[in-house]
């Protein structure tokens, strides 16, 4: 899988590396806790890198993010867009449902750029648009996955309430069509404002399970702490378990055989935790006795 590097100082260690190519991406945040500074600054990256962005913006105008971007420091943001590098599609006070339906799929069609970077930055108005669950689930995977024909998507999300645990009706669709899903978390500490962000989920990506503090700062946008993940490397486990196979091999069909010693090559030590080897390899022998 082929990853892009996503802008967001830290993520990219946490994150195997990167974001997938032309995968979806959810980011879940109260307000402030800084998903539009997120979008800016992933498509910014991409732009630096001579990646065309493209910034759907659905309540606020285009003005307002520039203005939040060169608040940020990120001043040249505006040559971007005069080089029409970036361009902004404004769909605030639009009807959503014939917005998706008609003029998205006609922009997708006329673009000739290739791997763009595209946020879209809230979704949250047409989850609200659309009464409908299953309406919502139908436009919403629509319109990601027409925007993901020409690159790599960033989507934000509105967390409302307070508990913070992601079960909000306006999350759930969004959450389960995308490829990954961040949630950007809030708490109220007595020292004062903590701001930690967690992977929820990331397709076809080894990525940390922890909560990473994060901040935003001036001129940088969001650094997350990648304390404390250390990406695995070892792979002692694996070895182990391919010595144990290769002693078992008299007691296996031989196709299983083959597919267990080639699964070896994916193992790293941290798929292990928390199981017992004796435990898996007996498992692995019940099913094929
Ligand atoms: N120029 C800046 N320098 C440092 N921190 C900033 C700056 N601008 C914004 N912030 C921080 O980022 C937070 C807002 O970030 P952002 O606008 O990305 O949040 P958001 O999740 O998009 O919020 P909303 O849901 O209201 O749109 C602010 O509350 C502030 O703490
Ligand atoms: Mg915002």
């Amino acid at each position: 899988m082929k990853k892009i590097k996503s802008g967001i100082y830290g993520l990219n260690t946490i994150m195997d590396g990167g974001i997938n190519l032309k995968s979806t991406t959810v980011v879940i945040g109260c307000s402030g806790a800084g998903k539009t500074t997120f979008a800016t600054q992933f498509i910014r990256r991409g732009l630096e890198n001579g990646q065309e962005g493209v910034f759907v913006s659905l309540d606020e105008n285009k003005e307002q993010i520039i203005k939040e971007a060169m608040e940020m420091g990120w001043k040249d943001i505006m040559d971007y867009v005069k080089d029409k590098s970036l361009v902004f599609i404004d769909a605030s006070g639009k009807d959503f449902s014939a917005f998706i339906k008609k003029e998205l799929p006609s922009f997708v069609s006329r673009w000739e750029g290739a791997d763009a970077r595209i946020a879209i930055d809230p979704l949250t108005p047409v989850i609200w648009a659309l009464n409908d669950r299953y309406e919502q689930r139908d436009v919403i995977g629509f319109m990601l996955k027409e925007m993901r024909k020409i690159g790599t998507v960033v989507a934000t999300l509105e967390e409302h309430g307070t508990k913070g645990d992601l079960s909000g009706n306006e999350v759930i669709i969004p959450m389960y069509l995308a490829d990954n899903v961040i949630h950007l978390n809030y708490m109220p500490m007595e020292e004062g404002l903590h701001r930690r962000l967690k992977i929820i989920k990331a397709r076809s990506t080894r990525h940390s399970d922890n909560y990473h503090r994060y901040s935003i700062i001036s001129g940088l946008g969001i650094v997350v702490d990648t304390n404390p993940y250390s990406p695995p490397k070892t792979r002692k486990i694996a070895v182990r378990f391919l010595a144990d196979i290769k002693k078992m091999k008299r007691n296996l069909p031989p196709s299983a055989y083959k597919k267990l010693v080639s699964a070896v090559e994916l193992m790293r030590d941290d798929d292990f935790i928390g199981m017992r080897m004796e435990d898996i390899m007996k498992s692995i022998m019940d099913e094929y006795m």
